[in-house]
């Protein structure tokens, strides 16, 4: 018989296929993995690396590394990715959360009253409207997605929160159909054009829901159908807040300020310099 897999043979062995695989993050995504197999820390892998690794674990390891390697995102195989500091069930229906809309949260946070009636437009797991309402108990917020599917995962991740009497999850295409006025709109719609999908990771283009990655006209068309809308639902002085790609900054400002030359934006750089997000004054 063989000897049995320690967990330090396992780590060696699964770090290698992910290597030849190309993935980016080899050895992390082969720790999360073996951790949450064995349903422990990272750090706790270490402190054993030569304790046997139990028959069922390394062939649950195994699928994992198998599926990794063919680029599955490791919050699929997880099941949930951390946002602003929470736990968010994911699924294929939904954009896995990115740390960089938590600069969104933030702004929509720094910037809006307490009982603040806010839309999320699009909101896929739920993370921005689920981190909202955690942030602001006193708030209300309508989660719009045009996906049933996403809705669904997002309807588990208010439960999940306990915000079920702060967050309605509502099926709509953008605003269409919503009605009164916000405090605040907010999105993280999608903007990548569609003639880019070749230059995407495997683990985006072949695992990350179309629907929540590509918009027309260059990746602007749900941004100009969003800046459109707005005005209308929007209390006065109400605020809309844009996520956008990186390279777009200079469209989508001159956009909003040829539709609205009365309001007044600006926009918020990333952590590394990139232009990221529009916040809008109405
Ligand atoms: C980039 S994802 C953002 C998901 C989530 N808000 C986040 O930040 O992780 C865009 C979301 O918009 C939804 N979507 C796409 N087109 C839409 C439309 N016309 N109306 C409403 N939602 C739409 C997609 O289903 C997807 O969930």
């Amino acid at each position: 018989m063989p000897p049995a897999e320690t967990i330090q043979s396992a780590l060696v062995n699964a770090i290698q296929t992910l290597s030849r695989a190309q993935i980016a993050s080899p050895r992390l995504d082969a720790e999360v993995l073996l951790a949450h197999t064995l349903r422990c820390d990272r750090s706790r892998l270490y402190a054993h690396p030569h304790a046997p690794l139990p028959a069922d674990a390394a062939r649950t390891f195994s699928a994992f590394i198998r599926r990794r390697a063919a680029h599955e995102p490791v919050a699929h195989l997880l099941g949930e990715r951390e946002f602003f500091g929470l736990p968010f069930f994911v699924s294929s229906a939904v954009l896995i959360p990115r740390p960089e809309t938590e600069l969104l949260v933030e702004h929509v946070l720094a910037r809006v009253s307490p009982s603040a009636r806010i839309v999320d437009v699009g909101t896929g797991s739920g993370c921005i409207a689920v981190s909202l309402a955690v942030q602001l108990p006193s708030a209300r917020i309508f989660a719009t997605d045009i996906s049933a599917d996403a809705l669904a995962v997002a309807r588990r991740n208010i439960a999940r929160h306990n915000v079920t009497a702060q967050v309605s999850p509502v099926q709509a295409d953008l605003l269409t159909g919503l009605r009164g006025k916000f405090d605040a709109i907010v999105s993280n719609p999608p903007y990548i054009a569609p003639a880019e999908r070749s230059t995407l990771p495997p683990d985006v283009r072949e695992f990350e829901p179309p629907q929540a990655l590509f918009s027309e006209d260059e990746g602007l068309a749900h941004l100009i159908r969003l800046l459109k809308d707005v005005p209308s639902l929007l209390s006065p002085g109400g605020r809309v807040f844009l996520e956008f790609g990186a390279a777009q900054g200079a469209a989508v400002l001159s956009a909003a300020k040829q539709m609205h030359p009365a309001a007044s934006f600006s926009i918020v750089q990333d952590l590394g310099g990139r232009d990221r997000l529009l916040v809008g004054a109405f």
